[in-house]
């Protein structure tokens, strides 16, 4: 029988030889594979590369390097009682026992592993974008009549979600807020009703940075479950680490890495987690926006890189940031000194990977920064226009016109967002001063065409 090696254990990779679904004891193949729902993260968390390295590592059927992708929709058992026990959940995936794909599938949890891993929670479970993540947690922690407090500073889509969506479809209304108003925050909580506080740990596309570990305290204080979507910010902040109970992803971004794959996460309490994939209650099981495997397993790939990654976006992003400032451009990136959240930012981000992959540059009107986008990608080369982030080549998009055009032009000016807000995702391809030479020739243009408004 083939095996599959873990770090410290070898057990069987198969289904029970005979009929040995019944119930084994805490045999070292449970004892392995229960590691695998409770997450890797017991003792002391150093840092989200050193806790990935730290996770299992999950061979291949035929001792593979790579685990084998478990491409089945269905799963047999040995014995027809096996099922019955499967389905009233006193045998499930933390025993190796799966009954069907849109439930548990092993390389969607090998995958949802990494993501506990990266994030510190004590689980994860993927989903089929980001959105799919977002809603089936506010659903799964709201009820009819549930209330929200969130960031007025949101991605348009969860913008759109919180406002219109949810109020209609479920009865869950949202109050947004200036989450760095803390005295506001509070006010917005009503007692008994609000159910979660939500916001983006570094926001789409303003990058203004939510003091977690304060915005938790006021929270938890209120009974508040607190879910922050990472996405802008992976490796760079860990929410759970500074107090947020549930951690959101599309890991379409950075995590992916590709501009290739649309696929989210929800990483948070075990306990959660489980409830989400309940038979009954269950938001990801009963809603059903599933990962295929395949899927899963490219993503299981790409983690290991995710560091090396986010350390250069980081890097070009500061550089570019630095650079287009002395140049006297509007820049707004939270890893220059100057920025409103710079300290906050510092006190909370690991150690080493830098402040972010995205940057903005505020042109103040749409005509003006279409027109710097133009020249960006069409004379120079310097990226793409693009909505989307986390690619290797630079991607940029207009956000009111673009990612933020589900909000009204006041939501969008209580959020921050300047009609002339150009979005960067820093690539990393390309040496930095060849990409540095091509920004710097597109602004170069925009000045000879007095399109160049300095600070
Ligand atoms: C911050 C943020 N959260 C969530 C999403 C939604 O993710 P997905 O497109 O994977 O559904 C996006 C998409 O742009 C985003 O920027």
């Amino acid at each position: 029988m083939a095996e599959a090696r873990a770090h410290g254990f070898v057990y069987a990779s198969k289904k029970r030889p005979g009929s040995d679904d019944a119930d084994g004891g805490e045999d070292a193949m449970v004892v392995a594979k229960k590691q695998m729902i409770s997450g890797p993260v017991a003792g002391v968390w150093e840092d989200p590369a050193a806790a990935l390295a730290g996770a299992r590592h999950e061979f291949g059927e035929h001792g593979g390097v790579n685990m084998s992708i478990e491409a089945s929709a269905t799963f047999t058992v040995m014995e027809p009682e096996t099922m019955r026990r499967m389905f009233t959940g006193e045998l499930g995936p933390d025993r190796d026992f799966f009954i069907y794909s849109r439930h548990f599938n092993p390389t969607v949890l090998n995958l949802g592993r990494q993501m506990a891993a990266l994030e510190g929670t004590e689980a994860a479970y993927c989903t089929a974008s980001g959105m799919s993540a977002i809603s089936s947690v506010l659903m799964q922690l709201c009820s009819s009549g549930g209330h929200i407090v969130a960031s007025q500073a949101l991605y348009g889509g969860t913008h759109a979600l919180l406002t219109h969506f949810l109020p209609r479809a479920c009865n869950i209304t949202t109050t947004f807020v200036d989450i760095r108003d803390h005295a506001e925050v509070a006010a917005a909580v009503v007692q008994g009703r609000t159910k979660v506080l939500y916001f983006e740990s570094v926001s789409n596309p303003t990058l203004t940075v939510a003091d977690t570990p304060e915005l938790c305290r006021l929270a938890h204080d209120k009974g508040v479950t607190v879910v922050v979507d990472n996405t802008f910010a992976p490796m760079v902040l860990s929410p759970a680490r500074l107090g947020a109970d549930v951690v959101v992803h599309s890991i379409s971004k950075f995590i992916s890495g590709g501009a290739d794959i649309i696929a989210g996460a929800v990483c948070g309490p075990a306990k959660l987690v489980n409830s989400m994939m309940d038979l009954h209650q269950g938001a990801l099981m009963l809603l059903g926006p599933t990962m295929n495997a395949k899927v899963a397993f490219e993503l299981s790939e790409r983690i290991p890189h995710l560091a090396l990654r986010m350390k250069e976006h980081c890097n070009r992003a500061l550089t570019f940031a630095t650079r287009l400032k002395k140049m006297g451009l509007k820049v707004v990136y939270p890893g220059l000194e100057d920025h409103p959240d710079h300290v906050l930012l510092k006190s909370m981000a690991n150690k080493d990977y830098g402040y972010g992959g995205i940057m903005c540059v505020d042109m103040e009107t749409e005509e003006r920064a279409n027109r710097l986008m133009h020249h960006l990608q069409n004379v120079t080369q310097f990226g793409f226009m693009a909505v989307s982030l986390g690619y290797y080549e630079t991607l940029m998009s207009c956000s009111g016109s673009s990612t933020s055009s589900e909000m009204s032009e006041e939501e969008q000016t209580l959020a921050g967002i300047s009609p002339g807000l150009v979005r960067m995702s820093v690539g990393y391809i390309g040496t930095l001063e060849q990409r540095w030479g091509q920004l710097e020739k597109a602004i170069a243009r925009m000045g000879e065409f007095g399109l160049l408004k300095k600070n």
